[in-house]
């Protein structure tokens, strides 16, 4: 048995802190600290047991009251139209101490927010501008700009998602490549375009159905797969903080010509074989090549003066990488023991 001055206690510093509906659950419901108190009654030596009930019983009905009494309040509270701020922090329009806690807790950006912001910092350093992609988009700028006509086999490589009004969640970041160059040209043109993208897949440890990319373009006169290199490196090391060796292998875009694949050899073991590159000793990081003069002209810019390079990476593989995350579902799930870890 409970001593009763405990429970007047309790309430005492609970009726302030607490909402109506808390104080009731917490003290009145089925668990209720004075429902068990009731309930514990047969425990209580005997010639004691009608004064006990008889203050539990009393202290019900005082609780009955502030119950009601703070019901009233908080509900003309919000009735009589008292302003709240739906912009300010989520504790500030609550009555109650139950954020405490988490407010406590000091929060932080999302892993990825920080790398893509660490990303940008150095295309910024070299002269990049920024342009952010969009989360729907349409079949031009999805495929035909790039040089994907309709029927065009290749379409089948970027099968992604489409609203029953035939717009399509953009399964790359290149359907930018043709605003950006309409926006930013006449070259010289330099620019990065940060996006999130999606595709139709069996998510795994590897792939998932959404993720980021970050697609650069570059045009200007005499650019060659030379420049493409060393720009692409140049920012790699800056990015992973070390230097690797490079192979360009053979690729297929309709947007490029030539295409290519960008191999570095592993960051982690040195070409040893470690399980961030499948024990080859290289990983395979982007896609990237020469912009198809198709491409070119769509955007209004002659392929006899103009040459250019892109790139399009995805952010959450390199950030993997760097980070040495192993699954890349844990980026899109939003567990705090995860996040926490950043
Ligand atoms: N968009 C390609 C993909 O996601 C990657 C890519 C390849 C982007 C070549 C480019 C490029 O800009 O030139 O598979």
């Amino acid at each position: 048995m409970k001593n009763i001055e405990e429970f007047k206690n309790s309430i005492e510093k609970d009726k302030k802190a607490l909402t109506y509906l808390e104080l009731k659950q917490k003290y009145l419901g089925k668990e209720g600290v004075l429902t068990k108190a009731l309930k514990e009654i047969l425990s209580v030596e005997k010639d004691k047991r009608a004064f006990y009930g008889k203050e539990i019983n009393l202290l019900k009905n005082e609780l009955e009251n502030i119950i009601n009494k703070k019901k009233n309040e908080e509900k003309s509270k919000y009735s009589t139209g008292e302003k709240i701020d739906p912009t300010a922090p989520f504790d500030i329009n609550s009555n109650s101490n139950e954020f405490d806690n988490i407010l406590a807790q000091e929060g932080s950006k999302h892993p990825l927010t920080k790398e893509i912001e660490k990303l940008l910092d150095i295309f910024t350093s070299m002269g990049f501008d920024i342009l952010e992609s969009r989360q729907i988009d349409d079949d031009y700028h999805m495929f035909q700009s790039l040089n994907f006509p309709k029927g065009h086999p290749a379409r089948d490589m970027y099968d992604t998602f489409r609203t029953e009004d035939g717009l399509v969640l953009p399964a790359h970041t290149s359907t930018m490549q043709n605003r950006a160059l309409k926006k930013f040209g006449p070259p010289p043109i330099a620019v990065v375009l940060p996006g999130r993208c999606f595709r139709n897949e069996a998510t795994d440890a590897g792939h998932d159905h959404t993720f980021h990319q970050i697609e650069g373009v570059y045009v200007d006169k005499n650019v060659s797969l030379a420049n493409m290199i060393a720009t692409i490196k140049t920012y790699l090391e800056k990015y992973l903080e070390t230097d690797f060796d490079v192979k360009i292998q053979p690729a297929y875009f309709p947007f490029t010509e030539p295409d290519c694949e960008f191999v570095i050899s592993c960051p982690f073991c040195k070409k040893v074989g470690c399980s961030t590159c499948g024990h080859s000793g290289w990983i395979e990081i982007m896609g990237c090549g020469m912009i198809h003069p198709n491409v070119l002209r769509e955007a209004d810019i002659d392929p006899d003066i103009y040459t250019g390079f892109a790139w399009g990476f995805g952010v959450d593989r390199l950030t993997m990488i760097k980070l040495g995350i192993e699954d890349i579902r844990y980026l899109r799930e939003n567990n705090l023991n995860f996040l926490k870890q950043f």
